[in-house]
């Protein structure tokens, strides 16, 4: 099948990279000169384990290139998957179409036959009934399907995600765009993954929902842990207890510093503003959203109390700044936040991270990057772990207590057993769980 993806960042570029690996013709278009020259050269912009491997294998077969144009691919394409940003519209928190809408309007233009156009973009209930508008106004003479595909991988684990799904939505009720999108994913259906049809509002809607009650699931691990720390209970071993009835499941019952990344914060916002719209409130994702907010700034307080109250003049040293690890996305990075509270009282903030420094140099405050663990906890007053990198897994105590000021360490992900830390004469302060000296 000949497949063109429209937008290559981060869905776009993994989607096609994936299905070129099924045996597809993939060509991915970005209006952006520098990304599309860039993986031309066989550079890949984003940092996810696995993507430079499969996007180099793929283009050496034929099976995968990349252009700035869209009409000539489109014209011979099958299917065109809009992948394009759908950011937080500025002043409402309403997802911003106007990316997926451009782009729709030039796919119309350059369709030659029979085309499905899939929104994998994170679109609002009714978009695909509005590209359909669109599509039957300005352009009566193609022949254009619209069919809803969204998006459920992870940054970090985004090519296993793709290639081993829970499930494939697939919102369309046209005999003939069902039957394309069961060539595109044949493979996958090989593989047992399940491809779940419905209408393309419930669709639409399957995407928001989910994401909407993933992070309501950590927002309430998050205040079972506040719980734990008042009334001495382990919040990792609450989650366990809980996570082991099948109907709550053991996953995103990881207590933290709340969720950050390019799509919660983003969806959970647009859902509400939707739901509002339709005089219909979520006031349960309302309320999420709001205690993920005060839940960053509480980190700060956090590690404010850690060191006796201030920070003032104080060394503190940051591990891990991206909203999770294996991505250099600092979008909405809830150390963006803690890193602010510190500077803000009077910290003088040390930072080092595997991927995320270039990108963290365009959000940051006045920091010092240093280029390892130990290196930013020369001096320090307190060791603050934000995201749990590999790396950050096995650090040398005995080497760090030899450089610390004081030894504190301030672990926002819970990765250590206070034993552990404890017994290399440090003090330790997790979230919803022991701390102590
Ligand atoms: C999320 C969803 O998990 C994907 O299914 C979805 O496709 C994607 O959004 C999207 O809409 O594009 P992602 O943002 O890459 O994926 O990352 P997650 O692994 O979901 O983590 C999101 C945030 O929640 C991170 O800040 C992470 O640290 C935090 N988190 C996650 C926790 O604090 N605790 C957990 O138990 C799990």
């Amino acid at each position: 099948m000949r497949i063109v993806m429209i937008g290559s960042g981060y869905v776009g570029l993994v989607s096609g990279a994936c299905l070129a690996d099924f045996g597809h013709h993939i060509t991915c278009v970005d209006k952006s000169v520098e990304k599309i020259d860039a993986l031309e050269r066989g550079e890949v912009p984003i940092f996810e384990p696995g993507l430079d491997t499969i996007i180099a294998q793929n283009r050496a077969a034929g099976r995968l290139d990349f252009s700035k144009d869209l009409a000539a691919p489109v014209a011979s394409a099958d299917v065109v998957f809009i992948a394009v940003g759908t950011p937080s519209r500025r002043g409402d928190g309403h997802a911003d179409l106007t990316y997926v809408y451009a782009a729709a309007r030039e796919i119309a233009a350059a369709v030659e036959g029979f085309t499905v156009v899939v929104t994998k973009s994170t679109v609002p209930v009714g978009t695909g009934d509005e590209l359909e508008r669109i599509f039957r106004d300005e352009f009566p003479d193609k022949d254009i399907s619209v069919v809803s595909n969204p998006e459920f991988l992870r940054e970090g684990a985004a090519i296993t995600d793709f290639k081993r799904p829970d499930r494939i939505v697939l919102g369309t009720e046209e005999p003939r765009a069902i039957e394309v999108m069961r060539e595109v994913y044949r493979p996958l259906y090989l593989n047992e993954a399940p491809l779940y049809f419905c209408e393309r509002r419930t669709s639409e809607l399957i995407k928001y929902a989910a994401n909407a009650f993933l992070a309501m699931k950590i927002t309430f691990i998050n205040e079972i842990a506040d719980l734990c720390e008042q009334i001495g209970a382990d919040v990792q071993k609450v989650a366990k207890g809980i996570g082991m009835d099948k109907r709550i499941g053991d996953k995103f019952l990881h207590a933290g510093p709340g969720y950050g990344g390019s799509c919660f914060p983003k969806d959970t916002l647009a859902l509400v503003k939707t739901a509002q719209d339709y005089d219909s409130p979520m006031r349960l994702i309302e309320t999420t959203v709001a205690i993920n907010d005060n839940r960053k700034r509480a980190m700060g307080r956090k590690v404010i109390a850690a060191c006796d109250g201030t920070v003032r003049g104080k060394k503190i040293a940051i591990l891990g700044l991206t909203f999770k690890p294996n991505t250099d996305d600092m979008r909405d990075a809830p150390s963006i936040t803690i890193v602010q509270a510190l500077l803000d009282g009077g910290a003088d903030v040390h930072v080092y991270d595997p991927e995320g420094m270039d990108a963290a140099r365009e959000v940051l405050g006045p920091v010092v990057y240093g280029r390892d663990p130990y290196e930013i906890a020369d001096g320090a007053d307190a060791v603050v772990l934000i995201t749990e990198w590999d790396e950050f897994r096995a650090l040398d105590f005995k080497r760090l207590k030899t450089l610390v000021s004081q030894p504190v360490l301030v672990d926002l992900r819970n990765i250590y057993p206070i034993a552990e830390v404890t017994r290399h004469g440090f003090s330790y302060f997790a979230v919803g769980k022991k701390s102590g000296s």
